[in-house]
């Protein structure tokens, strides 16, 4: 089993190289911001109280986090050579919690990867984005608190998987193919 987790900060790349790790790897991808988004699109409870977080750029509060990813990881995944988590863990309070859960799946993490990227380029890429995307957290006020948010909420959640040596970095910077062959070498390491 590959359970991989993509971490890095907003506009690092998280999504597009999932997509890619997805295909080649027959991993289930499992990102809690998309997952969120369509709780905000169906307009369930979730997605009200959800988006009231998404849209001032903080996090959703770790408990409402850890139950999403629970009741997905509890779910089926024969059909799958592992997990690719994107967005997940992002605080040392879900790291913790994710340990307890593939712990008892008689599941663990292979590595986590982050990417590593400038501020300057993630605010160019999001904003960039933010034309087109229609997601509500893409302007500048809230990309520069998400970045801050990074630094010092999502920072322990490295840390945890550094102090049990499944940590790895990349560069982000290139075109999406250059930094897929970046992350490629790391999981070929864990096959
Ligand atoms: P989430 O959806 O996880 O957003 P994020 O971490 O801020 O990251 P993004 O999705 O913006 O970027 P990405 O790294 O996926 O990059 P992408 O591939 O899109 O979370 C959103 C919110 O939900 C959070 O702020 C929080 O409120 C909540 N949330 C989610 N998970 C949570 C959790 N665990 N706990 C609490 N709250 C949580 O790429 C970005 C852009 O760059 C794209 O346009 C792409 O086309 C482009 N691009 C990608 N690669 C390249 C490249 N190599 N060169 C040039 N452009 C590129
Ligand atoms: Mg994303």
């Amino acid at each position: 089993m590959l359970n991989i987790i993509l971490f890095g900060p907003p506009g690092s790349g998280k999504g597009t190289q999932s997509d890619l790790i997805v295909e080649k790897y027959k991993l289930k991808h499992l990102s809690t911001g998309d997952i969120l988004r369509d709780e905000i699109k169906k307009e369930s409870e979730l997605g009200k109280i959800a988006e009231t977080y998404i849209t001032q750029g903080n996090l959703v509060p770790d408990k409402m986090i850890i139950d999403i990813l629970l009741n997905k990881i509890d779910n089926d995944q024969n059909d799958y050579n592992g997990i690719i988590l994107d967005g997940f863990p992002r605080t040392l309070v879900q790291a913790e919690a994710l340990e307890e859960i593939l712990n008892k799946h008689n599941k663990k993490i292979s590595v986590l990867i982050e990417i590593n990227i400038d501020d300057e380029a993630l605010i160019e890429r999001v904003l960039t984005r933010g034309k087109t995307s229609g997601r509500a957290d893409d302007n500048i006020e809230t990309m520069k608190k998400r970045l801050n948010i990074y630094k010092t909420q999502s920072t322990p959640a490295c840390e945890f998987y550094k102090k049990l040596n499944k940590y790895a970095a990349i560069d982000g910077l290139g075109t999406i193919d250059e930094v897929f062959g970046r992350i490629s070498t790391i999981i070929d390491s864990k096959l």
